[in-house]
């Protein structure tokens, strides 16, 4: 294969031949992708038929150029197949966007460990608030979102449905946060795919920003087809259901904030961390001085010995610590362990390249993943019918801004 051969043979350097004119089909495809090296480099990929033109190296990241939405999802599947791990990549209009992301996410990756403990303070301090507003939350709302978000044919981020369901959701976090004139509920829409972000703000005293996130769409097959039975009730309904009951509670108990809350439901995570790049992006390119991201992607298939594993790459080290210092103090009866995605295998990434302290608390260790994802079979009853382990990450979540907060 071309590009394998073009890794191989060149080494290191620049490696391009091919035009880089706009697509004629509309510039709106997102083509250009940055993935990790390693997919390039088994005997395996030498058969494929992909046309993918390798822009360039950078350590363990691969610029490439992709003629067709068909090689995305080859890239996925010889990353499920070969690799043993999910396809991971990011996804660019332009050539120079890729290039910009490297180059940026290097830098901003340097200083990363030590900015968090700068912006951060790790100490736990506000007992009696936290557990007497984890008792709050409830497994039967979890579940209610969790229902209706998989009941959309899907939410795929080019489908009507995909559209839908954020309008569904933007409501339903609009009427649980009516009584509040200190909470808005706003669209951030992307170019180029029509399914908008939804984020839901409580205003604090300070302009520092905690974000408690996940993807919103659904997908189904390596092409993701626009008409694809996509329910994505674990990936990731269950996650946005997890974000919403933070919402919830916090705006129902009259939780008034020092810092400003931020909930995110981002578009278009399944075709390349489009909506969270792009949110994340711009916070950085605003100034915004963001002290802490939790992403919350896959929280309802219990699985595991433990109860909860932290993803220990591309997130911030110190803050995954003070998750577990979380656990240990607020949710004694549960277990916890650490394991590795294997690549930026979903937001939390799109903070972590742009230099925010972000952590992933997952439902289990990813060799005993939900096989059912990205499927017409995730559902909820493939889960057990309930929500139960979805409110242990409610409640961590929860704990996690206050005492970020405070
Ligand atoms: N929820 C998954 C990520 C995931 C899967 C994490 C299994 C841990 C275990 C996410 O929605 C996803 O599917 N991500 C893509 C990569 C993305 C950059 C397109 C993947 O893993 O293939
Ligand atoms: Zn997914």
């Amino acid at each position: 294969m071309k590009f394998t051969q073009k890794v191989l043979v060149a080494g290191l350097s620049l490696l391009t031949i091919n035009s880089f004119a706009q697509d004629l089909n509309g510039n709106h495809e997102h083509n250009y992708i940055v993935t990790g090296k390693d997919l390039f480099t088994s005997t395996q990929s030498l058969h494929s038929e992909m046309q993918l033109d390798v822009i360039k190296v950078e350590k363990d990241l691969v610029i490439a150029k992709t003629k067709r939405m068909e090689e995305r999802a080859e890239i996925s599947h010889l990353a499920h197949e070969e690799h043993k791990r999910c396809g991971g990549y990011f996804a660019f209009q332009t050539k120079e966007e890729a290039l910009k992301f490297v180059k940026e996410s290097q830098e901003n990756m340097k200083g990363q460990q030590d900015y968090s403990s700068l912006v951060a303070d790790y100490t736990l301090n506000q007992e009696d608030l936290v557990r007497d507003t984890i008792s709050k939350a409830q497994e039967s709302s979890i579940r209610g979102v969790i229902e209706k978000m998989s009941s959309f044919h899907n939410r795929y981020y080019k489908s009507e449905t995909g559209v839908q369901s954020q309008q569904w959701l933007k409501d339903h976090w609009t009427s649980l946060t009516a009584h509040r004139n200190d909470i808005s509920v706003e669209f951030f829409n992307h170019s180029g795919f029509p399914q908008p972000s939804v984020i839901a703000t409580i205003k604090g005293k300070s302009d520092d920003i905690i974000v408690i996130g996940g993807h919103a769409d659904s997908i189904a097959g390596w092409w993701g087809r626009t008409n694809a039975h996509a329910p994505g009730a674990d990936d990731n309904a269950s996650g946005t259901a997890t974000v919403t009951e933070v919402l919830k509670v916090l705006a129902q108990s009259g939780y008034q904030p020092e810092k400003t809350i931020k909930f995110m439901a981002y578009a278009a995570e399944e075709v390349g961390l489009l909506g969270s790049k792009d949110i994340a992006q711009t916070h950085k390119r605003e100034g915004k001085s963001v002290v802490g991201v939790m992403q919350l992607d896959m929280t309802n298939f219990n699985n595991s010995n433990d109860d909860i594993t932290i993803i220990t790459d591309y997130t911030n080290e110190a803050q995954n610590n003070f998750l577990g210092s979380l656990i240990d103090t607020y949710l004694p009866e549960l277990t916890w362990g650490r394991d590795t995605c294997g690549y930026a295998c979903s937001d939390h990434a799109s903070w972590t390249a742009q230099g925010f302290p972000a952590s992933t608390p997952f439902e289990t260790r990813k060799r005993e993943m939900n096989g059912r994802i990205h499927t017409s079979r995730d559902t909820l009853d493939y889960m057990g019918g309930t929500a139960d382990h979805a409110l242990k990450f409610a409640k961590l979540a929860l704990s996690f801004v206050i005492e970020l907060d405070r």
